[in-house]
């Protein structure tokens, strides 16, 4: 069975001691509360605060994740943070290729891939991030669109690497923005990609890649989305930065 995920991203949010709250806040009700032993919670928070939050984790049902890492494992490119680094510090996933980092930082489908193998060097997670514009859907290129930016970054895997990687589907239109895919438009496109997948790698692996959607996932809305049969789960922004909320969203699976 994949392994299901309520994966944070808390952005560029919180001080350090807001942080710290929340963070232990979490980590206590889901060691309290979350029964599904096929969930993992992730939580991926600003770069200052990851070692010290990797003490205050207090049960394997959270792991944490870095929200960004450079490709290459050390040298000369200032304020960059690699792998190792990250690893040294107890990271266990690093999300990646995340829409805003496309759009602000001009990150391309090549520079992502370098991204992938480094972090799958260092025995990481990847949470690899894709997902089309609105436009993009009005003029119905969204598949093909999507079906590219997973081959561009990850086909160049072999079977064994690509099953450990983790990938969030996150339409452009839906991020922040209170718009969220129905249920039946993100099951959709969870099919077409794990369909795309299947057609390289075969359907056998294809069944063992999680693909989470991500996109205004709320507590009020996440147990629809989670009762998808390709949906593996949450990559939850805004509702990640309120533990009651975010837990909540951990607990929606069926089953
Ligand atoms: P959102 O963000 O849940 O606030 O829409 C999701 C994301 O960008 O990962």
């Amino acid at each position: 069975m994949r392994t299901k995920y309520a994966a944070g991203n808390w952005k560029m949010n919180k001080t350090f001691e807001e942080g710290k709250i929340l963070f232990s806040e979490v980590t206590n009700m889901v060691k309290d509360e979350l029964v599904n032993p096929n969930v993992k919670v992730v939580m991926g928070v600003p770069f200052p605060y990851l070692s010290s939050f990797a003490n205050l984790i207090n049960t394997e049902k959270v792991a944490l994740a870095a929200q960004n890492c450079h490709p290459k494992a050390s040298g000369a490119y200032t304020g960059e943070t690699s792998v190792p680094m990250l690893k040294s510090v107890g990271v266990s996933y690093v999300i990646i290729g995340h829409s805003e980092r496309r759009e602000y930082f001009e990150e391309s489908d090549a520079f992502i891939a370098q991204k992938v193998d480094s972090i799958l060097a260092e025995e990481l997670t990847p949470i690899f991030c894709c997902g089309e514009t609105l436009a993009q859907r009005e003029d119905g290129v969204h598949f093909d669109f999507v079906r590219g930016q997973l081959s561009n970054s990850l086909f160049h895997l072999s079977a064994d690497a690509l099953k450990k990687v983790v990938i969030a589907y996150e339409p452009i239109w839906a991020i922040g923005t209170g718009v969220t895919a129905s249920s039946e438009q993100a099951q959709e496109m969870h099919k077409v990609l794990r369909d795309h997948l299947a057609s390289k790698y075969g359907q056998e692996v294809a069944d063992e890649v999680s693909i989470l959607y991500g996109g205004s996932v709320k507590p009020n809305n996440a147990e629809e989305l989670f009762a998808q049969p390709d949906v593996d789960g949450g990559l939850v922004g805004g509702a990640s930065l309120d533990s009651r909320g975010f837990t909540d969203i951990a607990k929606s699976f069926p089953g």
